[in-house]
């Protein structure tokens, strides 16, 4: 049995190296790794498949960036011939990225089987890309691995069978628990805080937020309010160093940095007195590392991290920003605790759902 899996953005990377881990000890299965090249940077891609032991791809159809038509076209058309040519048994795509929905549509028209980690995620926000390439890869998955109970419900409520639904947990957390103390055992390494300090960590890359100059000026000058209380790092997405620069804004005391690697943004993370982000991966992170999380979004297509976990959503309210940061440096931020099967054993579910199934 060939499985092939399909990622290409740094978010696909720590969920695929769980799902090849756990499927190396499997008898009659063989591996094949097609990276998309949707993300490109060494710091974006290459250090990740370092740190997370990925093999190298064994295909890369290095489509690079473009508009989403072109880029989720270029996606398919590159990936067409190869699945011709290989004929895998199985397809596992990943997340919610253009790739993830470029492959499930490539696989669906060729009669090749998908399998979707991390299915049944919802916003229920159309306006997010993201949020298209769920709907669309979970009505063409044939094996949808959940996440959490949400997820189930989700599906079903979209005419999913359940036969085809496998809740298995979280694989990103598979990837935390594994290396979380590789990651604290990493020396200063160009982090210039002191071990002991107290300061935000920021991420923040979504369109919604960075694309348009008033609404990221806006939150700039939030996070300057930020960094007079504690000091704010801010290891920049590609897309917001840009849109930063091309609107001529100013970071000032903010620590820009470059994007951070794996372990560094974990060791970053697991110290960090409150997170801010908008990112959707980070949330759940910081659920499992039991951190504040403020999230720069009016909503979450994962609502475990905030019923269950530590995510507070503030939107883009500069007030609900300064009210949830005032409650953490008092002490009192939210307590929460691990959503269900979130173990570090979510590779090793779907491993054995694909021993059954193939
Ligand atoms: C993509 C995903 C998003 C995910 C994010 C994580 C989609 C629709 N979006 O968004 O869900 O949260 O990855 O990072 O798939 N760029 C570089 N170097 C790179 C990659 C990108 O400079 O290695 C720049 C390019 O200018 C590019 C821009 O970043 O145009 C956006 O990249 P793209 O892959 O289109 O989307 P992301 O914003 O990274």
């Amino acid at each position: 049995m060939n499985v092939f899996h399909v990622v290409g953005a740094r978010p696909n990377f720590m969920k695929v190296a769980p799902v090849m881990n756990a499927l190396k000890t499997r008898e009659n299965i063989v591996q094949t790794l097609v990276h998309t090249g949707q993300h490109y940077d060494a710091n974006m891609s290459d250090v990740f498949f370092e740190q997370l032991g990925i093999p190298a791809p064994d295909v890369n159809l290095a489509v690079g960036s473009g508009t989403h038509a072109r880029q989720t076209a270029e996606i398919m058309t590159r990936l067409e011939p190869v699945l011709l040519d290989r004929k895998p048994s199985l397809v596992l795509v990943y997340g919610d990225v253009n790739s993830t929905v470029a492959a499930a549509l490539v696989c669906a028209k060729l009669g090749v089987g998908v399998g979707h980690v991390e299915a049944g995620l919802r916003s229920f926000d159309r306006t997010m890309p993201e949020e298209i390439n769920r709907l669309v890869t979970d009505q063409l998955a044939d094996l949808l691995f959940t996440p959490s109970e949400d997820a189930d419900v989700n599906l079903k409520k979209e005419g999913i069978p359940a036969g085809k639904i496998f809740r298995v947990g979280n694989v990103m957390i598979d990837s935390l628990v594994k290396l979380l103390p590789a990651a604290r055992g990493q020396t200063q390494n160009g982090l210039r805080l002191p071990q002991s300090q107290p300061f935000a960590l920021v991420t923040l890359h979504r369109p919604a937020n960075v694309d348009d100059v008033a609404i990221l000026k806006s939150i700039l000058q939030s996070l300057l309010e930020v960094s007079q209380d504690l000091p704010v790092v801010f290891p920049a997405h590609p897309r917001t160093r840009k849109r930063i620069a091309d609107f001529g804004l100013h970071a000032g005391q903010l620590q820009v940095l470059d994007p951070l690697s794996y372990l560094e943004f974990l060791a970053m993370q697991s110290r960090a007195t409150v997170v801010i982000t908008d990112s959707g991966g980070i949330q759940e992170e910081t659920s499992y590392l039991g951190i504040p999380c403020l999230t720069l979004r009016e909503n979450t297509e994962r609502p475990i991290t905030v019923s269950l976990g530590t995510n507070v959503l503030v939107g883009r309210d500069p007030d609900k920003l300064r009210t949830e940061l005032s409650r953490i440096l008092a002490g009192q931020a939210k307590k929460g605790t691990v959503p269900p099967l979130w173990d570090g054993h979510a590779g090793e579910r779907i491993a054995a759902v694909l021993a059954s199934c193939l």
